[in-house]
């Protein structure tokens, strides 16, 4: 098929770039499944395969560039704000840089401190978010150099970046975010593995993360279901955890508010005593991500200061405990990859939730896949 473009005052042929777009016709139906959201949850482990492949070479300057840079600032909204909180763990644990992560509503309000030095990352899935670009327009006025961490290609914020990232994660239909979100997340590990010169590592590791989540997605999906059932009438849950786990327990909240209008709040499970704890009543869900690394106990013992004041729990880790009403098993893989692992059962939970109330999770209401205006 030929194809000319013509200027429509002048009629003379314009001469553009044409880009194929590998997405195909498959990713924009709901197959055999009741949403697109449950289909975009269980096309995870696929995802994951997909954002693993990188450019080696990009990644290296990437993460040099990360490293050298004065500051680090990242940049994002909503779900893609928590996918960069979870990166700013993996810069500082794996990376040994430290960054800092503004929400792009706020990020004007920093500009006086950004200049050449500065190194801003942008994460977004549609690559077009009104706040994330006033926030990459003020940083470029003052000098600063821009990454991004995108889905949609040749995205307006991409087009603005001196490097870009892809997820790789075809199109996602549902508006809350699922595995754009999960493919963010894998790209900070890939790139805070390259700045310990580890690429060929993490990519083996992420592999067998992604087959272990293929593996459990049954179980996940039947446990989440029953606990969803129960909980359904509650009001108000709350999510804690600490470390990284804080950032997927953050967002593990954010999901439940978007598809079943439960009010939900995440927060480090150490702060819980500095306020919240008086919002605990009898049979307010608790859910406890807490995964058996080094913040376990302190977790626990957060988590049985609310049974104690009536609160029911909901465990998302690998082991056991008394604390627990409920919980929910995932997989044993080494610390540094457990918020992978979390983040499955928290967005079932906030699907099945949505369900049970009789909500549509694919078209929460007052929310739009891409927000475009300020
Ligand atoms: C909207 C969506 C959220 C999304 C946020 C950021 O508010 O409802 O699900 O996380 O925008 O979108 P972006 O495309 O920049 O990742």
């Amino acid at each position: 098929m030929e194809m000319k473009i013509v200027d429509l005052e002048t009629g003379k042929k314009k001469d553009k770039i044409i880009k194929t777009i590998e997405w195909g016709s498959k990713s924009a139906t709901k197959e055999n499944h009741e949403h697109f959201m449950i289909k975009e949850i269980l096309e995870q482990p696929q995802a994951i395969k997909q954002a693993i492949m990188q450019d080696d070479a990009k990644l290296m300057k990437m993460a040099i560039g990360i490293l050298r840079s004065r500051q680090v600032i990242i940049t994002a909204c909503g779900s893609s704000r928590y996918a960069a909180l979870i990166g700013r763990y993996l810069f500082s644990k794996i990376g040994g840089k430290f960054c800092d992560v503004v929400m792009s509503s706020e990020f004007g309000y920093f500009a006086d401190s950004i200049d050449k030095n500065t190194l801003v990352i942008a994460v977004s899935q549609s690559g077009e978010t009104a706040d994330v670009l006033d926030g990459l327009n003020q940083a470029k006025e003052k000098g600063a150099e821009i990454y991004s961490i995108v889905n949609v290609v040749d995205s307006t914020i991409a087009r603005m970046s001196d490097e870009v990232l892809y997820l790789n994660c075809g199109p996602e239909i549902g508006v809350a975010a699922t595995k754009s979100f999960l493919s963010q997340m894998i790209i900070f590990y890939i790139l805070a593995f390259a700045m310990n010169n580890k690429i060929d590592y993490a990519r083996k590791e992420l592999t067998k993360v992604s087959d272990l989540i293929e593996k459990s997605l049954p179980y996940t999906m039947e446990t989440t279901k029953k606990i969803a059932k129960l909980t359904k009438k509650q009001n108000d849950f709350f999510y804690i955890g600490r470390g990284i786990n804080f950032a997927v327990a953050s967002e593990g909240a954010l999901k439940l508010k978007e598809l079943s209008y439960i009010h939900a709040e995440g927060m480090p499970a150490g702060e819980l005593k500095h306020g919240t704890i008086a919002l605990i009543e009898d049979n307010t869900p608790v859910v406890a991500v807490n995964p058996n690394d080094n913040t376990y106990p302190e977790t626990l013992s957060n988590a049985e200061e609310t049974k104690s004041r009536g609160a029911v729990i909901i465990g998302i880790g690998d082991k056991e405990s008394h604390v627990y009403d409920y919980f929910i098993k995932i997989e044993k893989v080494q610390d540094i990859f457990y918020p992978i692992m979390c983040v499955i059962p928290e967005q079932l939970l906030a699907y099945f939730l949505a369900v049970e109330r009789g909500k549509n999770p694919d078209k929460p209401r007052n929310l739009a896949k891409s927000v475009t205006v300020k």
